[in-house]
């Protein structure tokens, strides 16, 4: 077949093929045509190299996150949903884009999220494991990953609604960025516009409350004086980073139990030193990518070697890819503790790097550190544990049925 504008590849991050494992699935596109054009979802690039990947995401100048001004083309998501609500501050770019970032900054630093958060996270985490380690089984994605993402965001954000998951729901909903929801994006947000508001009406409530009598949560932070930020800017943002974060820790926690399942000596390792439990976190977000294909458009005609992405033209970041390429990341698809490679793409890069990394790292951290505490033995119960089926937008699980003792003989 010929190419419409270069070399042409079979590729749907849509199509079941997609969902196999990122360290098998990707060898052959990398190697053969680190950008390649397919005629998928109207067409678009993809760029599976770290290089290119990370040209793409990191070259604010030639490719933009926003959609065009009918809200038809264009965004992070391929195909455009024109009627799902932007995510700010993710959704633009330059100066309008840094005035939304830069008050969020003080409420991801280090010292913030380790010092205010770190605590409600180990304590939310043990309260959830006080209600299952008796159980025979539990559902890990439904009623500890999810919930502890949930909570953990919520609670950052000072969201104190009692139906919190049914917001979360409502919202992903709205934002049309259910996991699962493929090329019916468009759909579900025109399905579910009249939520979306209900939801926002919710938070503007509580943003004018905390206007009046502020509290130490992010809301109040965003909504004093000195912020700059409009009572409408500070809803959008609360429910967007409300929706950002959640279904990605959830991935990663998924992920990061499959994985010390099926790597016993990593579990051991990072028993006896629990002081490895970061690096191995980075290193499963890695593998993993929980986000792994992020759109942009070109702005301008950009070469990649002999090959030019036209003005116009959508092109994504195989960032499930990249970050398993052997020329960066030497034997890619193992955990090592010791690896100084440099930044992967999991979190992005340039100015849109994922605001919350910080947050995300250390929620994963303290919810291993407690896991690996007081469930060593935990068992993955791989027939009751189901993937997405598409996984093209968020790498995670559907279910992940999970044994937190050993089966004794006598239960046999
Ligand atoms: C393991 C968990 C997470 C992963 C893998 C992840 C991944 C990403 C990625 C890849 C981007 C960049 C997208 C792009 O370049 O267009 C991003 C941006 C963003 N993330 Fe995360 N994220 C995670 C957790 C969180 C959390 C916990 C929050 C907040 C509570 C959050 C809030 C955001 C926001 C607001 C942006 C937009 C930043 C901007 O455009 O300036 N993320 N994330």
């Amino acid at each position: 077949m010929t190419a419409k504008r270069g070399p042409s590849i079979e590729f749907d991050h849509y199509a079941p093929e997609f969902a196999r494992d990122f360290a098998e699935g990707f060898v052959e596109l990398r190697s053969t045509c680190p950008m390649g054009y397919t005629e998928s979802h109207g067409g678009y690039w993809v760029a599976s190299s770290y290089e290119y990947a990370r040209r793409v995401l990191s070259d604010d100048e030639n490719f933009t996150v926003e959609r065009s001004a009918d809200g038809k083309t264009g965004g992070k998501i391929i195909p455009t949903a024109p009627h799902a609500p932007s995510i700010v501050p993710g959704s633009l770019d330059g100066a309008a884009h840094d005035r939304l970032r830069q008050p969020l900054r003080p409420l991801f630093t280090k010292n913030y999220v380790e010092t205010k958060l770190g605590p409600v996270v180990r304590g939310i985490a043990n309260e959830l494991l006080d209600g299952l380690l008796d159980r025979d089984e539990f559902d890990f994605e439904n009623e500890f990953s999810l919930k502890l993402a949930v909570e953990t965001t919520f609670e950052w954000a000072g969201l104190d609604v009692e139906d919190k998951l049914g917001v979360l729901l409502m919202l992903e909903d709205a934002f049309a960025i259910d996991p699962e929801a493929g090329t019916g994006r468009d759909a579900l947000a025109v399905a579910t516009s009249e939520q979306f508001g209900a939801a926002a009406e919710v938070v503007r409530e509580l943003v004018r409350k905390r206007a009046a009598e502020p509290k130490d949560d992010a809301i109040s932070h965003m909504i004093a004086p000195d912020t700059g930020l409009t009572e409408d800017e500070v809803v959008s943002l609360t429910l967007s980073v409300a929706a950002a974060g959640i279904r990605n820790i959830g991935a990663s926690l998924d992920n990061m139990l499959l994985h010390l399942d099926e790597h016993r000596d990593l579990r051991r390792e990072l028993i006896e030193n629990p002081g490895q439990i970061s690096k191995a976190v980075d290193e499963i977000l890695r593998i993993y990518s929980p986000a792994p294909f992020v759109a942009r458009t070109a702005l301008a005609d950009v070469e990649f070697g002999d090959i030019v992405v036209k003005a116009g033209d959508r092109i994504a970041a195989l960032v499930g890819s990249a970050n398993h390429d052997e020329t960066k990341f030497p034997d890619p698809d193992k955990v090592k503790l010791d690896r100084r490679d440099g930044l992967h793409l999991g979190f992005g890069v340039g100015s849109h790097y994922c605001v919350g990394n910080l947050l995300a790292k250390m929620e994963l951290r303290i919810a291993l550190e407690t896991i690996l505490s007081r469930m060593p033995e935990f068992q993955v119960v791989r027939e009751k544990t189901r993937r997405y089926d598409l996984v093209g937008t968020n790498n995670g699980f559907t279910t992940m049925t999970v044994r937190p003792k050993p089966i004794s003989s006598e239960n046999l």
